[in-house]
């Protein structure tokens, strides 16, 4: 890893102002000053309220509601109103009454509101009158819980209120009215004196101020350039311009725009902050010089969590930090590095609020008009501490992050989709459908006048027409979103010609795009789709094809999501408040992922992070590069099985290298949380096989087959790296938990699974995981039990997260072909195919997320249509249908033939090795199967073929076998 700290000079640099956009502020504070009786509003003027299809609530409000909290200093009361926000909410009866203690009112009161997304609390002169410490809620720590004001829910669901228009109660006398980020740095959003107060009485007004900073540095060049190299890195994502030139991590000119998004990446920021390096000699001129960079929230601040006060997770403000290296011909040398002295900003852009999660306000009227710029601040990222808001993992901003060179590309586009078709569900609302669950950002052609404001929506479903719909049926369905807004809204110049709704600091997952406010209906080639991905088409390496296209379409649909969800950091999923590296679903698919493209340079990355946050006690994070969440040994476990995946597909040792010592260091925490080769019993927050169908599945037996796993890999790898002492120490205590785990969880007069108290368990996934990781003593009767327990459930899956990637080897790999091809071909539910069946363009969470019958069922706000985790099947197909696997050794210069004939009248695919191509495709003819394979040159195969012991061995070439 090329480091380049320290970087003595330049400094981490962004704007002194915080901006504001009221629409999309779901976690703030308000503080109101004033004497005689008074009180705050907010969420008024919602525009989710004003429409109906807007809000599941059934809500169509003229002004879009409000709510009130009024301070009754003679009855010492607190006054909660709601209005607007759902049927039966009146202005004339209290949503809440709270009696205040008498003796907390004084003459002149401070009424301060912490909005937490969905709640708020209020306190009076600093007591907390409504709402309650609560010791312990899901696997977070005591906390401030407030008065739930969505009408829906306090969690997982669309977030009611947020901001929007605020004002101040009659009859108050105001001194001051300020509002505040809840989490350190806990910065002024806006602040009004007595004066500016009067204006906010009796009525409501915007607070929005302020755009995404643009920071500008003005330099002469005099001499002759030989040589210019930029190093750039930002907390948040930066966009970086020299005259007016996009700099592009590839060398390429791309005009004002770069071809990269999302710059410098993801990383845990506490530990290191990755940098890119240009070539910036080709932008640069002589005499005046001008370097400008946008920096947008990115993964450093605003909403990027599904627990919504870990709003700005790291800080409140993004900040650039860069240095430009010039060598002249002359020999000297010329550094120009960020600093406080030299640099100006400006919120006055036309990206007038930009986040991953809410989505993009462009105004391109401030395009070309003057800014007004001011001097930058030095900005220093501020501790988070434990009992600060919602952190409930470990201590943030506490060390000097290493600035590291990124490793692999950035996201970048990698394809481009025009919209298939558009309805129009009511006047003026038109819904466009891609045709394809995809991530990316939307590339439109409008036509408006100046001002004219148009908004796009984005969802990956649509409320389909059944009666449970009522009047939302064939609009979108954003319930799954949650509190990611995924919202773009672009105010037009008025350009004649049309102008280009292209937004640059946000992404969305998203089949459907709802375009409203215009007047001119675009052409469907004028909605574009641009897809987003770190797996850019030059890393994708392996192809699948077969005589059966529903399997056709389950293979595209995880090439979807794999692209989908590799943005930066492999994410549980693209659209809702996740987006997270959790380490689960990472750990599942890695293999699928291994053979769909390369993704090595991508996975060391991400295990950068996940290696950062291991504790001290060993135990790995259950979500990188943030931590929290829950998971456990089959999520923690992503730090061992991970580089052991790539090692076997990659034959790279450095991943091994990289990896050992955290490695090691976990197998000993699982090895110090068990007693006599058996874990110890663990919270509820351990998961087992997350979303099965059959929830039985015993966890103890899963984390203790995986906690045998983990020592067997690490074994082997300290067997690789030569470390014979630590190979000899894991390789006994495998055999000893081996032993344990087959005694303890095998009914060893049956050969059934069971529970450590002797409860039959027998589920599909109790037998196909540990025959997978290779954990029975006697796999043949496992896999018998387990073929036997496939049949008897009609050849459905009822597996999870972690007994999905297993099952298809489980069954093949011990002589059960047939079965695992029932298996993979089922269309009936639960099966691979029947989400195909139901119209899927990418893999679903569950395995009916949407029916034809039954629409989303019961589970509208946790049902994401795009979670690669049950496609880690894709795997076995590269694997056993075209029989491609790497050699012992790892990697493919020499590797492994062994196709399982069977299930399909052809099929045919390839894998693309540093050697060159390997191909394979077999087909059924009469009663034999004609099979060809193509070996790259420099390589040996062991074909492995049925009816025959001992494996042909073969180098280069084409080959043909009747089988
Ligand atoms: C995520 C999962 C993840 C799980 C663990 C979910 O919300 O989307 O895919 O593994 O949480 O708890």
């Amino acid at each position: 890893m090329n480091n380049l700290t320290p970087w003595n000079n330049p400094k981490w640099i962004g704007s002194p102002h915080l901006p504001l956009d009221a629409t999309r502020k779901t976690i703030f504070g308000m503080e109101a000053i004033f004497t005689g009786n008074g009180g705050i509003v907010f969420g008024a003027e919602d525009k989710r309220l004003k429409t109906m299809h807007r809000n599941i609530q059934n809500q169509a409000n003229e002004n879009g509601g409000y709510i009130s909290y009024y301070l009754d200093v003679v009855s010492h009361k607190l006054i909660i109103t709601r209005v607007g926000y759902a049927e039966g909410d009146t202005a004339d009866v209290p949503f809440a009454t709270v009696e205040v203690e008498p003796s907390y009112i004084k003459a002149e009161n401070t009424l301060t509101i912490e909005v937490l997304g969905n709640s708020a609390a209020a306190f009076l002169n600093g007591h907390l009158i409504d709402g309650e410490i609560q010791p312990n809620f899901f696997f977070v720590k005591p906390h401030l819980t407030g008065r739930q004001l969505n009408p829906i829910a306090d969690n997982d669901v669309i977030t009611f209120p947020r901001m929007n228009n605020i004002g101040l109660m009659e009859s108050g006398q105001y001194t001051s009215f300020r509002m505040f980020n809840l989490r350190p740095p806990k910065g002024e959003l806006y602040k009004a004196d007595a004066k500016k107060c009067l204006e906010l009485v009796g009525k409501t007004i915007d607070p929005t101020h302020g755009g995404v900073t643009i920071l500008q540095r003005e330099f002469d060049i005099c001499k002759t350039v030989q040589t210019a190299t930029a190093h750039i890195s930002a907390r948040g994502d930066y966009i970086a311009l020299f005259n007016n030139q996009a700099l592009n991590t590839d060398g390429t000119v791309s005009g004002s725009r770069p071809k990269d998004y999302f710059t410098p990446g993801a990383a845990h920021f506490d530990k290191h902050i990755f940098y890119h390096t240009y070539n910036a000699a080709p932008f640069l001129q002589q005499g005046k010089n001008r370097m400008e960079f946008t920096i947008g929230s990115g993964w450093w601040s605003d909403a990027q969590n599904f627990i919504l006060r870990k709003y700005n997770f790291w800080g409140d403000t993004p900040a650039l930090c860069m240095k430009l290296e010039i060598t002249y011909t002359d020999g000297t040398t010329e550094t120009i590095a960020t600093d406080e002295h030299n640099w100006q900003c400006t919120q006055d852009g036309p990206i007038r609020y930009a986040s991953h999660f809410h989505g993009e306000t462009y105004d391109a009227r401030l395009e070309n008009e003057p800014k007004n710029w001011h001097p930058v601040a030095i900005i220093a990222p501020v501790e988070i501490r434990d009992g600060d808001v919602y952190l409930n993992s470990t201590n943030l901003n506490q060390t000097t992050p290493e600035i590291v060179e990124h490793i692999g590309n950035p996201v970048k586009e990698v394809m481009v989709l025009k919209a298939k078709s558009v309805t129009s569900p009511t006047k003026g609302v038109f819904i466009y459908d891609m045709g394809q669950n995809m991530v990316g950002v939307p590339r439109i052609k409008v036509y408006g006048t100046p001002g004219q404001e148009i908004t796009l929506r984005f969802s990956e479903v649509i409320y389909p027409h059944l009666p449970r719909y009522g009047n939302l049926q064939g609009y979108l369905m954003t319930e799954n979103l949650r509190d990611a807004d995924c919202t773009d809204i672009y105010i037009c110049k008025g350009d004649l010609g049309g102008e280009i709704i292209f937004p640059q600091l946000t992404f969305h997952g998203y089949r459907y795009v709802e375009i409203t406010g215009v007047t001119t209906l675009p052409q469907l080639e004028d909605v574009e789709g641009v897809v987003l991905s770190s797996i850019t088409e030059d890393l994708c390496i392996g192809h699948f094809e077969c005589s059966d296209v529903n399997v056709n379409k389950l293979f595209e649909n995880i090439l979807w999501s794999t692209r989908a969800n590799f943005l930066s950091i492999p994410t549980d999923c693209p659209q809702r408040n996740e987006r997270m590296g959790w380490l689960g679903d990472a750990q599942v698919f890695a293999e699928t992922a291994t053979y769909n493209a390369n993704v090595l340079p991508f996975f060391r990355r991400f295990l950068i992070s996940v290696r950062d946050l291991q504790r001290e006690d060993g135990r790995f994070p259950d979500i990188a590069p943030q931590d929290g969440g829950l998971g456990g040994i089959p999520w923690g476990s992503a730090g061992v099985i991970i580089p052991w995946v790539l090692y076997k597909q990659y034959g790279d040792k450095q991943v091994l290298e990289e990896n050992y010592q955290a490695m090691c260091k976990y197998v000993q925490f699982l090895r110090n949380n068990s007693t006599d080769y058996l874990l110890n019993p663990q919270g509820s927050e351990v998961l087992g096989d997350w979303l099965a169908v059959e929830t039985s599945t015993d966890k103890e037996l899963l984390w203790n087959a995986i906690f045998a796993y983990d020592v067997r890999i690490t074994a082997d790898t300290a067997k690789i790296l030569g470390d014979t002492k630590t190979y000899d120490d894991l390789d006994n205590l495998y055999h000893s938990i081996k032993q344990t785990w087959n005694k303890t969880f095998v009914n060893q007069a049956n050969g059934k699974t069971q529970t450590k108290n002797g409860e039959a368990n027998d589920t599909q996934t109790s037998y196909a995981l540990p025959l997978f990781y290779n954990i029975f003593e006697n796999p043949a009767l496992a896999a018998q039990r387990l073929n036997e327990k496939t049949i008897a459930l009609d050849y459905r899956l009822t597996t999870g997260f972690l007994g999905t990637p297993c099952i298809s080897a489980a069954l093949s790999d011990n002589g059960y072909v047939d079965t695992a091809y029932k298996l993979l071909l089922q269309t009936e539910y639960p099966s691979w195919l029947y989400p195909v069946t139901q119209g899927a363009t990418s893999i679903w969470e569950r395995w009916n997320s949407q029916t034809h019958e039954d629409g989303f069922g019961s589970i509208n706000n946790m049902n994401s249509f795009n979670h690669y985790s049950l496609g880690a099947v894709g795997a076995w197909l590269y694997s056993r249908v075209l029989g491609i696997r790497p050699g012992e050794d790892g990697g493919y210069k020499s590797f492994i033939i062994q196709p399982n004939f069977g299930g399909f009248d052809w099929v045919k695919g390839q894998y693309d090795t540093p050697y060159g191509r390997i191909s394979s495709q077999w087909e059924k003819v009469k009663d034999e199967y004609l099979f060809t394979l193509e070996i790259p040159s420099g390589t040996t195969a062991n074909i492995l073929l049925p009816g025959r012991k001992e494996p042909i061995v073969a180098t280069s070439g084409r080959y043909e076998y009747k089988i």
